[in-house]
Parts: C-alpha cells; sequence; structure tokens
C-alpha cells in the first residue's frame, strides 16, 4: 500500500525511516515511544513503535505511540516513510481504504494523516504478526551493532542517542562517539585483567575493552579459554559475541589461561569469580581467597584490585589482607569494592549505561585511577566506603527481590478475591516512589543472583544478631510461588499422572541461555515427579537444561511441544512465545489449555479461540 510520492525537494541518501509497530517493546514501561532504533546498512533509520507496558492494550495505544514516534522524528531530515504493522486495521486506516468509526481514534488518524503528509514519500504495509518478527530482530541487530546503548524505553526529544543532547556536555560528546561507535577516549590505554571469565566477567572484559583499554581475562576453565580464542561465546547474551569479536579482532581483547603473566601486565586487576553460597548459605569466598593468592605471589609494581564478585562485608578487607601476608615482593596495591548490578539479558547495555557506579574504597588514588577507567560511562557515581559498597549490592537484589515476592504475594490475594494483578501492578507503577520494575507476577525470582544474595544476607543479618524476617517472608513467598504453578497445572488436569505437558521456557528469565535456580526448571522437575509426561522448549537454555534434567523430551520447535498435550505451560516470558499462532496451537494440543505462569498472553484472545486460560494473580 502507498499513499504515493509526492513532488518535493530531493531526499538525502538512506532517508528512509522505517516505523514497525508490533507491540513488542521487551517490557519497557512507559509512555508510547521508540522501543528500539537502528540504522541499517544504506543508513535507513529503523524504529520500533511501542506501546504502553511493552503490549498494545488497545488501538488508542497503538496509534499514541504511532503519532509518539513520528512526532518525534519531525525535523531529522528523514522524507520517507515506512510503517510496518500487524494490525491490518490500523493499515488500512492509514491509507483510507478503511473509515475510521471509532470517536477515541478519528482524532489520533487526524494527526497520523497531518504527520505522514510531511513525508515526501509514505508507504504502509501490513505484516501478519507471524511473519513480523521486525521488532526483534530490529532490536537485535541494534545490540549487535554496538547500538545498544542507544535504545531508548521512550522517545523524548533532547534525548542523547537519536537527538542531540539539549546542552553540548560530556553527555553529548559520549553520546555522539558512541554512535559513530569509537572508543570513548583517545588516552593512554589501561591494561587490565579479569579474573573469571564467567557471565561478569567475560561482559565486563568485552565492555571494559571496548571502552578502548586492553583487557586479558583469564579463568581456571581452559576449555572456556580455548573456546572464547576460537571466537566462540561460552554464553547467549545480548550484543556481547559483537563485542567480543570485534575487540578480539582488533587486539584490545584476549583470552589466556596464564594468570600470572595476566596479572603482571596489569594495573586492574578484576576479580569476578563465583561466589557461591556454602552449607549455611553464606557467600563461599574460597575463589576469591584464591585469586588474592595469586595475586600475592606475582604482584610486581601497583594494582588497583577490584573485586566484583558479590561478597559479604569485609571482604574488601580480606583481600587485603591476604596479599599483604602472603606477597613475596613488597608492592604498594589498593583493593576496591566495586559490585556488579548487570542484569543477564541485557548484561552489555547494563555495563555500559548503567544506573550507578559505585567505588568502595579509601585510597584516594586507586578512586582516581578507577574513575580514570571508567571514563566514557555515563552514569552517577557513588564513591563510598569498601563494607557500605559490599552493602549496597546485597541490599539493592534484597529488595528486587522482595518486590517480586511482594507483587507474588498480591497476586494470590488477586486470585482469591478476582482482581486482575497486571491492573494491580500498572496502577502502582505509575507512582515514580514505586516503579514497574520488578513487579511482574510470575513463578517467582531465580538466576545466579537473588535466591543467593537472599540467603547470603541472611546469613550476615543472623550473624551480625538481626533476625530479618522480612527477607525469610520475601524467600518463603518465592518458594511457595512455584508449588502454586505447579498445583494450578495439576488442578486445570483434575492430577498430573500421564498426563501430556508442552513446556514453553526453561531459562531462570528471557534472553538468557542460564538456567541456575530457575523456576522453570524447579516447577518442570516437579511436574515429572508427580507424572506428567513432558516436552518442553526454550530458544536458548535446552542444552544447559539437558543437563540438570532427565526424562524430559526436548524439541526444537515451540509447536511439537505443544503438540498432543494436555496443557501447555508457559514457563520464561520469550517473546517468541507472544507471537506464536495459537490457532495452530490448539489444533495441534489434545486439549486447549494454558497455564501462563508469566502473564505474557492475551486471555481475552486466547479464550476466544477455546483456550482454557490460567494465569497468575488474574
Ligand atoms: N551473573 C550475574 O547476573 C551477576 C550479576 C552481578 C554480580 N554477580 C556476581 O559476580 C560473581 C560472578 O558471577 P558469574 O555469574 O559471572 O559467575 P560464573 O560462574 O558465570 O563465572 C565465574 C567464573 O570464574 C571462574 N573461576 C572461579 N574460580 C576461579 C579462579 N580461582 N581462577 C580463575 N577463574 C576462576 C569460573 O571458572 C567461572 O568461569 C558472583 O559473585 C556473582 O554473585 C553476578
Amino acid at each position: 500500500m502507498s499513499t504515493g510520492e509526492k513532488a518535493r525537494g530531493p531526499s538525502a541518501p538512506g532517508s528512509w525511516l522505517y516505523v514497525y509497530s508490533d507491540g513488542g517493546s521487551r517490557g519497557n514501561p512507559g509512555p508510547a515511544g521508540i522501543g528500539g532504533q537502528a540504522k541499517d546498512e544504506s543508513g535507513n533509520l529503523l524504529l520500533e513503535v511501542c506501546e504502553f507496558l511493552g503490549e498494545a492494550t488497545s488501538n488508542v495505544a497503538e496509534y499514541h505511540a504511532l503519532i509518539a514516534v513520528l512526532e518525534a522524528c519531525r525535523g531529522l531530515g528523514y522524507d520517507r516513510v515506512r510503517v510496518r504493522t500487524d494490525s491490518k486495521l490500523l493499515a488500512n486506516q492509514i491509507t483510507g481504504a478503511y473509515k475510521v468509526k471509532s470517536k477515541a481514534l478519528r482524532p489520533l488518524h487526524h494527526r497520523i494523516k497531518v504527520l505522514l503528509n510531511g513525508f515526501r514519500a509514505v508507504e504502509v504495509e501490513h505484516v501478519p504478526r507471524e511473519k513480523n518478527n521486525s521488532c526483534d530482530a530490529l532490536a537485535n541487530r541494534a545490540i549487535d551493532e554496538g547500538l545498544s546503548g542507544l535504545l531508548k524505553p521512550v522517545l523524548q526529544p533532547g534525548d542523547e542517542g537519536l537527538f542531540p543532547a539539549p546542552a553540548a556536555g560530556d553527555g553529548a560528546a559520549l553520546s555522539e562517539r558512541m554512535r559513530r561507535n569509537e572508543p570513548v577516549s583517545s588516552r593512554t590505554k589501561m591494561e587490565c585483567c579479569v579474573i573469571g571469565t564467567g557471565y561478569v566477567g567475560l561482559v565486563t572484559g568485552a565492555c571494559i575493552a571496548d571502552l578502548g583499554h586492553l583487557v586479558t581475562c583469564v579463568d581456571r576453565d581452559s576449555e572456556k579459554i580455548d573456546a572464547l580464542c576460537r571466537g566462540e561465546v561460552p554464553i547467549f547474551e545480548a550484543g556481547l559475541e559483537a563485542i567480543v569479536e570485534r575487540q578480539f579482532a582488533s587486539g584490545n581483547l584476549r583470552f589466556i589461561s596464564d594468570m600470572r603473566g595476566a596479572i603482571e601486565s596489569s594495573e586492574f586487576i578484576f576479580i569476578t569469580v563465583d561466589t557461591p553460597p556454602d552449607s549455611e548459605g553464606k557467600a563461599d569466598l574460597t575463589n576469591v581467597d584464591s585469586v588474592a593468592r595469586e595475586i600475592a605471589a606475582t604482584i610486581n609494581g601497583y594494582k588497583v584490585i577490584i573485586n566484583k564478585s558479590t561478597v559479604p562485608g569485609g571482604s574488601t578487607r580480606r583481600v587485603e589482607r591476604i596479599i599483604e601476608e602472603e606477597m613475596d615482593e613488597d608492592c604498594e596495591f589498593d583493593v576496591v569494592s566495586n559490585p556488579e548490578f548487570l542484569r543477564e539479558g541485557t548484561a552489555v547495555s547494563d555495563f555500559q549505561k548503567p544506573a550507578r557506579i559505585v567505588i568502595g574504597s579509601d585510597s584516594q588514588k586507586a578512586i582516581m585511577r578507577m574513575i580514570e577507567l571508567y571514563r566514557g560511562i555515563d552514569a552517577p557515581l557513588l564513591v563510598t566506603d569498601p563494607v557500605s559498597a559490599e552493602m549496597i549490592k546485597y541490599a539493592s537484589n534484597a529488595f528486587l527481590a522482595t518486590k517480586v515476592s511482594y507483587i507474588n504475594a498480591i497476586a494470590n490475594i488477586c486470585e482469591a478475591v478476582g482482581a486482575d494483578v497486571r491492573e494491580v501492578s500498572l496502577g502502582m507503577g505509575y507512582d515514580e516512589r514505586i516503579g514497574f520494575e520488578f513487579l511482574k507476577a510470575g513463578p517467582g525470582f531465580g538466576g545466579s543472583c537473588f535466591p543467593k544474595d537472599c540467603r547470603a544476607l541472611l546469613a550476615i543479618s543472623g550473624d551480625s544478631g538481626y533476625d530479618f524476617n522480612l527477607l525469610e517472608g520475601v524467600l518463603e513467598v518465592n518458594r511457595e510461588q512455584k508449588e502454586r504453578v505447579v498445583a494450578k497445572v495439576e488442578r486445570v488436569l483434575g492430577g498430573l499422572d500421564g498426563k501430556n505437558v508442552g513446556v514453553l521456557g526453561l531459562a531462570f528469565k528471557a534472553n538468557t541461555d542460564d538456567i541456575r535456580e530457575s523456576p522453570a526448571i524447579n516447577v518442570t522437575r516437579r511436574l515429572l515427579e508427580k507424572g506428567a509426561v513432558v516436552k518442553a522448549y526454550d530458544p536458548q537454555a535446552m542444552d544447559n537444561t539437558r543437563e540438570v534434567l532427565s526424562g524430559v523430551e526436548f524439541t526444537d520447535d515451540p509447536y511439537e511441544a505443544v503438540r498432543g498435550a494436555d496443557v501447555m505451560v508457559l514457563l520464561t516470558e520469550w517473546d517468541e512465545f507472544k507471537w506464536l499462532d495459537y490457532v495452530r496451537v490448539g489444533e495441534l494440543m489434545k486439549s486447549r489449555s494454558i497455564v501462563d505462569a508469566r502473564n505474557c498472553l492475551d486471555p481475552v484472545v486466547l479464550r476466544k479461540l477455546g483456550f482454557a486460560y490460567e494465569g497468575i494473580g488474574r
């Protein structure tokens, strides 16, 4: 469909503005606007429209989103626009093929028309939902191209990224450099080594190299290092592979097993080893201690030793003591607590655009070196004492876990009184004091951090003589929540023995292959124990799951997972599950029944298709 091309001035090369509207915004809450942006090879600007709370709640939301995007793009020099939308109605109304009957939509439609009139050429394309993966492709592309720092949940004129910042300050300059994908500084490269090349270590190493520094990543797992040297990135994390590849090729990033060589050649030594729970739930510091000993045995000059592993208060001092007591040569060094707050799934952008950088140190010299190292990352900086820095990490994770358990508890009440927890979350989240984040009811929190860090904080508080009842409650709600999902499936099926269950999602959350303490694994295991026959699918986490879960039939296709199923159980909020062809799903299943433990599907649509739908708290 086209509304035609008007005779106007010549268009700039590569000046198409593509607007994709299919409702996916990866959960960024806020008013309508841009969910993702990227430029393609020809310089065309690709924008993803996002609606309220990451989902199209109505045509009104979709129209508002489109208006917000078009308004914001005026004056950017794009004179041709192509709107791709999964809404046939929207497409046909824009082109005038359908009349706009709704009173609510009429003024919005008029506004869209006026805005589109400002473009020399307008093309409108209706793309059926199952074929319209454009938004995800766009977002992934933006991330792959290293533009993740420019992804904006909400487009506001004057924002850095798409628009020049209002005043030319550091932020604007940084944004400009990031746009051109150049190192943020031409200053002398700093030499760093990262010990422990797991989720945190690899992201840290790659992103520090991307800042323009020289980074050597080390791990005791030589297979991991060999794989990285072959160009294989062992974890799935959006945008990471592209940065690793780029920086490895540029020589800024290397991977070796020789820890001593790496320590000797570096001024900055990051400790990013795992700190698993011991039998009492305390953080086991064996790995941190062993790295401290390696440093003591190797130190050959001034070093800033940066602890990014999550450790209890006092651990900075502990590392200092080990090095002081065991070092052969008398060298100057400082140990700094620099807790990491990245979230798996968005780890790269979290590292590049953190909410804050916390530096816990008593040494002015180390603080100044750290600030220099991180120059180019635009974030609030909090310099504090080491114990407070260590505490900030636990307090933050335990607080977020509390929010999750809180909304799950509210969801359970909602079910009893007939309220919809999604509406309740929305109503709460608009209050800035509360916010939308971590306010989604589901099967409970998991992953390698929240459960472990809550237990560690409980142990710390116990040791300090404080009875942290609140946090115990948080963990108890979390434990029960998974059981409630199992009970829901059992209730829906009238017993689990011999029943066919199609499980969608195994990772502990979307956009990661990590299954550590995954609620999905926990629920699946319980279903198996109760006699269910389980077929499962996850876009990224099946290899990891195979290692820990037997008795499941894994399929490479979500539709195969639900073929012949008595119930489909959605356990991880992957975007692709939202866009399945549910007509086909219904045809494949033995009986049309869905338990949506992430509340990511639309019950109204599904019920119209004949499904029995159960969410959480709705
Ligand atoms: N994963 C997250 O989302 C996240 C976020 C913030 C903080 N953290 C914290 O960061 C730390 C690391 O977490 P992770 O998820 O990256 O762990 P991980 O298990 O993915 O990686 C740890 C790596 O350290 C290596 N290692 C362990 N001991 C070593 C040693 N002595 N020498 C060399 N290598 C060694 C391991 O082989 C492994 O590759 C933990 O304390 C965690 O709590 C994790």
